[in-house]
């Protein structure tokens, strides 16, 4: 998708051609053929379909199986879902694929499947998805409800030798390229970045939702979401899991060489940019499309190429991994770097919530008196607490900042 004004959104992800850098994740939104069509059609650059199962997987799914989780606003901070893989059967996969390929050549249309630990399964999955026109294969290592209790989906993702061993299964036989989608429920996704590079893999996806359990009924005491009763640990997604995307991804950029797709929390072009920046080369979304719809991608493309635009940038990839570098061991930060709340700027009214806040868990640094706020300096200790909490008190310009 070239942009007047010089702004080029095209990306390559695994020597792959994709008009922008905006996937749809595996997820509802992709679960069919006239879904995707229709995502194409109003400029998504690509998606990666719902997971496939093999046929002797039985896949039935519960109700409800969503959670949403909100702010006392209303708005939704995180949603848990257990829903379960795609329940169609492969043949009518197979026939969507072409049918999508067909119809949108140039949009790229990742196959995301899985099966029991069997190598012939998952071989077999692979050739009949990439004879079918998927131009690449995610594998799904990630899911962490319903799949782990059968030794599958992040049970996998836990494990570095299953992830080496069934990535090298499928490239011994795939014609186009592997990508393995890991989980963030592990104690170092570095780890399994790098297994998955071990068995061939030809690029990174991650994270999958992260294993939640959205909260309790007081009144009956039911684990929610409810399924008559009772129901099973779900998956975390949406704005609340993105710090944890995030991390995982610039933790997986920092070991490994391979091309990364981000996934997580991400609502708008802003933490699309964020990924792209610690390491990811494009970026998938589910929990905002499930919510606001594929309509969303307008904004998306066009607050991507203003951005670029404003930083004079011209092709996307140049901001990749642009603040990798500046993640350090807690070690190497500065000990002589300090900020303050600057009571010059902002519109403070003396409410007294930093007061407090600063008196029982900062340095009892700032005081009211004759209804304005007062600061301590000696005693400040630059916490931030403040800031933080308040909208209307802004930052100071560091003390000891060196370059
Ligand atoms: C209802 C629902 C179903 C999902 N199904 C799948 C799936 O079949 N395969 C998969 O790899 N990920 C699945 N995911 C995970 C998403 O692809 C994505 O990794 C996760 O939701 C985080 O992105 P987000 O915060 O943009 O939603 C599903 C997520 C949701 C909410």
């Amino acid at each position: 998708m070239k942009i007047p004004g010089n702004v080029d959104l095209t990306i390559d992800f695994c020597g792959l051609k994709l008009p922008n850098p905006f996937i749809l994740a595996s997820a509802p939104p992709t679960a069919g053929a006239s879904r995707i069509k229709r995502a194409f059609a109003l400029g998504w650059g690509g998606a990666v379909t719902k997971t496939i199962p093999p046929d002797s997987m039985e896949i039935t799914d519960v109700s409800p199986r969503l959670k949403a989780l909100r702010n006392d606003n209303g708005s939704i901070y995180g949603m848990e879902n257990i829903e379960l893989l795609s329940p169609k059967p492969i043949s009518l996969w197979l026939d969507e694929i072409r049918d999508i390929k067909q119809c949108f050549p140039q949009n790229l249309l990742i196959a995301s499947f899985m099966a029991e630990v069997r190598k012939e399964r998952w071989q077999n999955m692979a050739m009949s998805l990439q004879k079918a026109g998927a131009d690449a294969l995610e594998l799904n290592f990630s899911c962490p409800h319903g799949m782990p209790e059968k030794g599958l989906g992040s049970a996998i993702g836990q494990d570095e030798e299953l992830i080496s061993l069934i990535t090298s299964w499928v490239k011994s036989v795939a014609s186009v390229p592997v990508i393995v989608k890991l989980s963030p429920n592990v104690t170092d996704i570095g780890l399994m970045a790098l297994a998955a590079e071990k068995g061939g893999a030809d690029g990174l996806a991650a994270i999958n939702t992260v294993q939640c359990l959205a909260g309790i009924d007081l009144d009956t005491f039911e684990p929610q979401p409810s399924v008559n009763g009772v129901t099973t640990f779900g998956g975390l997604s949406g704005p609340a899991v993105k710090p944890i995307g995030l991390r995982c991804v610039a933790q997986i950029a920092q070991r490994s060489r391979l091309p990364i797709s981000g996934i997580g929390g991400i609502r708008s072009w802003k933490e699309a940019v964020e990924y792209i920046l610690v390491g990811a080369s494009n970026v998938q979304m589910c929990t905002e499309v499930m919510l606001n719809g594929y309509g969303i991608i307008k904004g998306l493309t066009e607050g991507l190429t203003q951005y670029l635009k404003s930083k004079g940038i011209d092709k996307v990839d140049q901001l990749r991994a642009k603040a990798l570098s500046k993640l350090v061991n807690h070690g190497s930060l500065n000990r002589s770097y300090r900020v303050w709340p600057d009571l010059n700027k902002g519109t403070c009214n003396a409410c007294g919530r930093c007061v407090v806040a600063c008196r029982d868990a900062g340095s009892n640094a700032l005081q009211i008196t004759d209804s304005k706020l007062t600061l301590d300096i000696e005693a400040c200790d630059g916490c931030s607490l403040c800031i933080n909490i308040c909208p209307s008190l802004k930052q100071s310009d560091p003390r000891g900042r060196c370059n």
